[in-house]
Order: C-alpha cells, then sequence, then structure tokens
C-alpha cells in the first residue's frame, strides 16, 4: 500500500499498544484513539493545570489561537472563520437558530440523519416558526435529486442541513453540488462534517457551505470537549450570535476593566464561542491536527480509501452479506457498514479479538484511519467472510 508514510513506523510511535497488538481500533466513526503525542501534551498541560503557578501566558488564550490556526490550515479556512465549541451539536444549533429564516420558510433535511443534526433543526423551528422537512431516503440513499430540485425549484426552501457522512451507511453525499445549487438561490446551506472530516480532506474556501460543524473526538483523534464550527466570512457579522457568553465581545479583553458592558460582539466567528472552553482539550487537539497536517492531509485520505477499498472487496467474497457502504468511492469515506446474517454472532467474535467496531442500524460497522494497517483489515476480514 503506497500511503506517503510509514504507518508501522507511526503506529509504534504514537499507537504503541496497537503496535503490541493490545487491540486493533476499527471505531473512529464513534470515537478516534488519541496519538501518544496528544496524550503526552494533556498530560503535561493538565499537570501544570492542577498547579496554576506553573501555568504562563501562553498556556491560556494563545492555545486556543493556535486551535484556530491549526483547524483554519486542515479546512481552507481562515482563523477568523472559526468559532471553538464543545461539541458538533453546538454548531448545528449555532445554524440552526442564528441563521435568518422565519415563519414560511422550509429548511430541508434528510431521513437517515444523525439525530444530533435533526433535534435542533425540530426544536429551533418549534421556536423560530420555520419549517424543518426530511426528505425521505431512496432505500438507505439520500434522495439528492429530490434535494437538488427542491432547491432548484421550491420558493419555499430557504435552508438546507445535511451531514457530510452518514454515520451508519458511511455514504457520502455531494456538498459541492448541493451547495452550489444552493449559493444560486441564495439558500443557506449548513453541513455536519464530523463523519468526513479526517478520512477525507475539506476546502472550505471552495465548498460553497455557510456554516459547517465539526466534532473533533472521532476521526480527528481528540479529547471530548474539542469541537468547532466554520462561519463563512461574508456571513459572520450577519449573524446574531443565539447565546452569549462573556469573551465574544471586544469590551472584555481587558480583564481588569470588566465593568463597561459593552456588548458589542466581535467582528470574527469567535463571536459565536460562548464563555470559557476547555482548554486542555484543545491542547489535546492541537497536537494531534499537527501530527494530520505532518503526514499530510491527502496522504491520510489515500491510506484510508486503500483500506475501505480493500475491506469492500474482501467483503464481496461473501454474496450474502449486505453492504449499506455505496461501493463508489466518490460516494463514501472512512465507514464500511454491513450486515451479516448473524450480526449479534459476528460482533460477539471481533470483540473477543479485541477488533474494536460498533453495530449501527442492523450493521457492523468498520471505521479505520490512518494509524490502521492492511493486516488490520485482513484480521477484521478473516472473522467476517
Ligand atoms: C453525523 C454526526 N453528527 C454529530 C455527532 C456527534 O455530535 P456531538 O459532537 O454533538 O456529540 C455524531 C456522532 O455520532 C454524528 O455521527
Amino acid at each position: 500500500m503506497t500511503t506517503g508514510y510509514d504507518v508501522q513506523a507511526l503506529r509504534a510511535r504514537e499507537y504503541p499498544w496497537e503496535a503490541r497488538g493490545d487491540a486493533i481500533h476499527l471505531d473512529h466513526a464513534s470515537i478516534g484513539v488519541i496519538p501518544q503525542r496528544s496524550r503526552d501534551a494533556l498530560a503535561a498541560y493538565n499537570d501544570k493545570r492542577a498547579e496554576m503557578h506553573a501555568m504562563r501566558a501562553e498556556d491560556f488564550f494563545a492555545r486556543l489561537d493556535h486551535a484556530r490556526a491549526l483547524i483554519a490550515q486542515l479546512i481552507g479556512a481562515s482563523a477568523e472563520e472559526i468559532a471553538l465549541t464543545t461539541s458538533t451539536s453546538w454548531g448545528i444549533n449555532l445554524a440552526a437558530y442564528a441563521l435568518p429564516v422565519g415563519p414560511g420558510d422550509v429548511v430541508l433535511g434528510s431521513d437517515g440523519e444523525f439525530p444530533g443534526n435533526v433535534f435542533p433543526w425540530m426544536a429551533a423551528a418549534k421556536a423560530r416558526g420555520f419549517t424543518y422537512e426530511r426528505v425521505p431516503l431512496i432505500g438507505r440513499t439520500v434522495d439528492q435529486a429530490t434535494i437538488l430540485h427542491r432547491i432548484a425549484t421550491d420558493p419555499r426552501v430557504k435552508g438546507v442541513a445535511l451531514s457530510w457522512v452518514a454515520f451508519w451507511s458511511g455514504e457520502r453525499i455531494d456538498i459541492d453540488a448541493i451547495g452550489t445549487a444552493c449559493r444560486a438561490r441564495g439558500i443557506w446551506f449548513a453541513v455536519d462534517a464530523i463523519q468526513g472530516l479526517g478520512p477525507l480532506t475539506l476546502d472550505c474556501a471552495r465548498i460553497p457551505a455557510d456554516i459547517v460543524s465539526f466534532g473533533a473526538q472521532k476521526w480527528l483523534c481528540s479529547p471530548w470537549g474539542a469541537a468547532f464550527a466554520y462561519v463563512r466570512r461574508g456571513l459572520i457579522t450577519q449573524l446574531e450570535p443565539p447565546a452569549a457568553g462573556w469573551l465574544a465581545q471586544p469590551s472584555t479583553a481587558d480583564f481588569g476593566h470588566l465593568l463597561d458592558y459593552d456588548p458589542t460582539w466581535r467582528a470574527d466567528a469567535q463571536r459565536f464561542e460562548v464563555g470559557s472552553l476547555p482548554i486542555q482539550d484543545f491542547v489535546g487537539m492541537n497536537a494531534t491536527l499537527e501530527l494530520f497536517l505532518e503526514l499530510g492531509p491527502s496522504n491520510i485520505e489515500r491510506h484510508v480509501a486503500a483500506l475501505v477499498e480493500r475491506l469492500i472487496s474482501g467483503l464481496s467474497a461473501r454474496p450474502d452479506l449486505d453492504l449499506y457502504t455505496p461501493r463508489d468511492p466518490a460516494r463514501r469515506a472512512g465507514i464500511v457498514a454491513v450486515r451479516t446474517p448473524g450480526v449479534a454472532a459476528d460482533s460477539q467474535r471481533l470483540r473477543a479479538a479485541n477488533i474494536v467496531h460498533a453495530v449501527r442500524e442492523g450493521a457492523i460497522r468498520l471505521a479505520p484511519h490512518f494509524h490502521n494497517t492492511a493486516d488490520d483489515i485482513d484480521r477484521a476480514l478473516a472473522l467476517l467472510v
């Protein structure tokens, strides 16, 4: 497998437990595993945090500035377009409550969405008076043709909210085509990208999306609590933040003088951040993002694509397996979901072999990443095929 980096050396350095053969982690669609350098960074930071006198000025907001800069580099944005959050759901709520939609307007979603990209839209629709509508799937597939048709022809449609990659089937939608169609009609486009970024590369400067939400706990192999949202530059100052903290206003930059209460928002996406952030989680994330940038996001994309291809072609040897994931590489990312005739027993066998995976919507879900090897895939295949 040509990947652009030495996966065995990487594994020995960053995932020694996997190099030792303790377990094989194929479950990044649930929770990613944290590389050694990020574990070390987290431990060192938490040690300092426990003894506050050891902390220096650069251990506070500079760590968060560094996070925004790394994220911006990773997704082709500028740091001003990044709001740090604590979950993907936060970014989705931001879109649902801040985008200018109201009574008479329709926001289109799809069936098959993760609940985290449904409940905020339902709640915001109730609160703000717009209609949130989910387009039915065709079989297991997002009906992109109907969504595109509605965007082009239904004047009530003012927003579209979709996941880039489906958590249960691994289907990847064409966010470029949908975003372009939205842009042509002045329709807002909000994307939940947590299941895409990492196994896939993303260039926000090129994709016509308005708000894109991410969590770093899965495919960005970072601590829970590290998450972020991209808000397109031209949109930032048009949006009223739906929740207010005390750090999103320039008037509080000087902690020596906090009692003026000038509520003017910052002009960058930090206006959407709410209060103190879990700096230690971003310290861990920063170390992982540095690793990703060192390895090269497109090398990682190629590596994951090769593992997924190997998995899918291996599974194809058994005609009685029901593959949920599209076979077309352009329509999938890092998730392979397969329904076997005995899901519970197969899952148990994988678990007994310490192959970490998930069962979702009746299928075994395998989600390999940049540190996995062809041998990991073959071991899983040996138990399934
Ligand atoms: C598509 C999608 N969105 C969001 C999430 C998680 O959201 P949060 O980071 O708010 O927990 C998941 C997790 O399974 C997911 O698959």
